[in-house]
Formats: structure tokens, sequence, C-alpha cells
């Protein structure tokens, strides 16, 4: 395997554009689909019975096919279910976001549940109302089985977000097949894709276990 890094390196910042496209997909779909799956999440343990029901199901059906039909559901029948056809990002934020807040509401649900029952009935017998319960007792427990899972959710949706290139959006992943195309050259496109998306992969990592450390401390 002879590897030529010269013949692509006038294609770099072409490349290099696709890390805003790729960051403002998914930093979208994450706040979107964190806020989505915190409502599904209190669905499912809230105590009426058919919420449980519909973000069940929600999750069931989101976590049960594949994110890359979700996203061609959207994109390509978006002039059949809004009435127009959507822009190639926001199917890609909207089919991300959906498809995250199902991974996401479990990831909180289990979190919350994994706090020892004891907690509450201890608050309970204290008389600690709901609400002071869950925000200053149970919530800051459960944040600590919630972290990393959380984490490793971003991570999913920065690599999995190459499957927006199905749809055509200007992503890194695209721009390197791009280039490829162009140069007849693929492996050094797509390996400096692959350090791209290392890089960010290692970056959130790195924040992940920043944030968990300052809360280990504050225990
Ligand atoms: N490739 C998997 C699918 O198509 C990934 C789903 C996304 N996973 C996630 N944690 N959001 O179903």
């Amino acid at each position: 395997m002879t590897l030529d890094f010269t013949s692509i390196l006038p294609s770099l910042p072409f490349i290099l554009k696709g890390i805003l496209v790729t960051l403002q997909i998914v930093l979208l779909a994450g706040v979107i689909g964190f806020i989505l799956g915190i409502i599904l999440s209190l669905f499912k343990i809230s105590s009426i019975k058919v919420l449980g029901v519909i973000a069940d199901i929600y999750t069931s059906i989101f976590r049960g096919t594949p994110l890359v039909l979700q996203l061609m559901i959207i994109y390509f029948g978006s002039p059949q279910i809004f009435g127009y056809q959507i822009e190639p990002v926001t199917a890609a934020v909207a089919a991300f976001a959906l498809n995250s807040a199902a991974y996401i509401s479990e990831i909180i649900r289990a979190g919350i549940q994994a706090v020892d029952k004891g907690q509450s009935e201890a608050a309970m017998a204290l008389g600690v109302p709901y609400r002071p319960m869950m925000l200053n007792i149970i919530l800051p427990q459960a944040m600590k089985n919630i972290l990393p899972a959380l984490m490793n959710e971003f991570i999913t949706l920065t690599k999995e977000s190459a499957i927006v290139t199905t749809i055509g959006v200007m992503d890194i992943m695209r721009r390197a097949y791009i280039i490829g195309a162009d140069k007849f050259r693929f492996i050094e496109p797509l390996l400096l894709a692959g350090l791209i998306y290392y890089i960010m992969v290692i970056t959130l990592t790195f924040l992940g276990k920043l944030v968990e450390r300052r809360m280990k401390r504050s225990d």
C-alpha cells in the first residue's frame, strides 16, 4: 500500500469544513434529544400508566428500526409527512434527535431507578415532599449512573452522524468521499476522515472524564 497524502493536501480545507457541519448536527441533535429524553423518562417513571405506555412504544419503535432508515423516511418522506421538502441538515437533526431521545430516556430512567429505594423511603419518612426529594436527593445520585452512559450516547451520535452522507449532507464523511472520487484516491481522504472522527471522540471522552472527576470530588 502506498500512501500519498501530498495529493490531497490542497483538499484539506474542504474536508475540514465538514467538521462544522458534523458538529452542528451532533450538537443540535444532542441537545434536542436530551430534552426529549428527559420528558420521555419522566413519562416512564410517572404514576400515570398511559404516559409510560406511550414512552415505551416510542422507544420501542425508534430503537427497533435502523437509524439510517429513520433518516431516509424523514428526508425523502417529508413532502408526504410535512407537505414540503425539508433540508437535508434539518432532516438529519430531526432523525438523530428523535432516535437519541429513545436511548437517552432509557439511560435516565434506568439511572433514576438504580438509586436505592431506601433513599426515597427515608425522604418520605422524614416528610420531604416529592419535588425537593427528586431534585435534591434522588437526581444528584442518579447523575452518577447517567453521566457515563450519556457520554457513550454522544460518542455514538458523533460516529453515526456519518450516515447523513446518504442524504447528501456535506459532512466530514461525504467530503472525504468526494475528494476520493475526484482524485481517484480514496484511502488517504478516508484515513483523514477517520482521524478527524477519532479526535472528536477522544475529545468527548476527555470531557466526560473531566465532569466525572468533578462529581467524584463533590462526594
Ligand atoms: N446503527 C444503529 C442503528 O441503526 C445505531 C443507532 C443509534 N444509536 C444510538 N445510541 N443513538 O440502529
